[in-house]
């Protein structure tokens, strides 16, 4: 068996973009420095050098090589994304009071939930000077409107949490804004960076934003069926906050009255006791709604695929196509 066969798909994709990524990661590390406040570089070092699949800023740089770029500004774009995504986890594990991330306790556990939410900020800052680098107005509006969709998604899902009238059209709209909108902004730029024509700008930006809701439903879903160990954070976080993520609202359109009693009981109420994440499970498997979930997230990985066609015959043409498959493998 080769070895490119055995190796996963993004980490086929860091090989082969190893030298951009290694730009990157050396203007992460350079600009996220502080000169007056060490706690940012320390709150900010524990995150970044937890690793991260740094899937948003590879999307970046190989879009832009897809589209045949040779120019400097695809690592400044990458490190913007990967700042942005870095700031939305500090500001998300508050929001969430979620105790562990990438393996490690959270800063909000570590520190406090204003450094989080500081530090948080000064990255998104950072992002901010980094996308004016290339000097190209398009390029600044993508990802400032990508910054502003995530936000308004994860207010969206605020707003949402505890109400079981919640539809999976809402959830569309909260998984679009809080995850896919950085995946395909993260795509989109590095063809608009690159100067591609407008229906490879945009198969790119398609591609990401299904890519990115797949990858928010398995997320969803490893949420109630992954393992601590596997996903790095810890299990069961979305039920303890009373989200209606794919499978519950899945559940909950199945449910009969003893089942609707339960979802309100531990949803509406948030009246939860021990066994009641089994049993959340349990009525979940009665009505396939794990399975039916799997089974969107893989209409949307088709998706993205299909996106790919209009893109130039290229490696990293196939490297993306295979990343569908890996977003979802983690569920399957
Ligand atoms: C975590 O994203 C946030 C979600 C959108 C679920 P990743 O799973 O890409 O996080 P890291 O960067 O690899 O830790
Ligand atoms: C991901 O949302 C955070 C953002 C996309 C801003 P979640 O809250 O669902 O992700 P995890 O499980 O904490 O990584
Ligand atoms: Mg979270
Ligand atoms: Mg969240």
């Amino acid at each position: 068996m080769s070895l490119a066969y055995v190796q996963k798909p993004q980490d086929r994709l860091a090989d082969h973009l190893a030298a951009d990524m290694a730009a990157v990661n050396l203007l992460i590390r350079e600009r996220m420095a502080s000169e007056h406040a060490p706690r940012i570089p320390q709150v900010t070092a524990h995150l970044i050098e937890a690793g991260g699949k740094r899937l948003r800023p590879m999307l970046t740089l190989a879009a832009a090589r897809l589209c045949g770029y040779d120019g400097p500004y695809h690592v400044h774009l990458a490190a913007a994304v990967e700042f942005i995504h870095t700031a939305t986890l500090l500001h998300d594990d508050v929001v969430d009071e979620s105790a562990q991330r990438r393996g490690r306790p959270t800063a909000n556990l570590l520190w406090d939930n204003k450094s989080s939410v500081l530090v948080g900020d000064y990255l998104f800052a950072r992002a901010f000077q980094l996308m004016t680098e290339p000097g190209q107005i398009r390029v600044l509006g993508i990802l400032a409107n990508a910054s502003a969709t995530i936000a308004e998604g994860e207010v969206l899902q605020l707003t949402a949490a505890q109400d079981l009238a919640t539809t999976e059209d809402i959830y569309l709209k909260v998984v679009r804004g809080k995850t896919a909108a950085l995946f395909s902004a993260a795509t989109e730029v590095g063809a608009v960076v690159a100067g591609a024509a407008e229906p490879v700008v945009q198969a790119l930006f398609t591609y990401g934003d299904a890519l990115g809701i797949a990858f928010q439903i398995a997320d969803d879903l490893l949420d109630y069926t992954g393992t601590s160990t596997a996903i790095g954070k810890n299990t069961g976080d979305d039920f303890r906050e009373r989200k209606l993520t794919l499978p519950l609202i899945k559940a909950v359109a199945k449910a009969d009255a003893e089942e609707r009693a339960f979802w309100v009981r531990v949803i509406e109420k948030g009246d939860q006791r021990d066994g009641d994440l089994d049993q959340a499970l349990a009525i979940m498997h009665r009505h396939g709604a794990l399975e039916a979930a799997r089974a969107e997230a893989l209409k949307w990985a088709a998706i993205g695929r299909a996106a790919l066609v209009k893109l130039p015959d290229h490696p990293l043409r196939q490297m993306l196509d295979d990343l569908t498959a890996y977003v979802v493998a983690r569920i399957v």
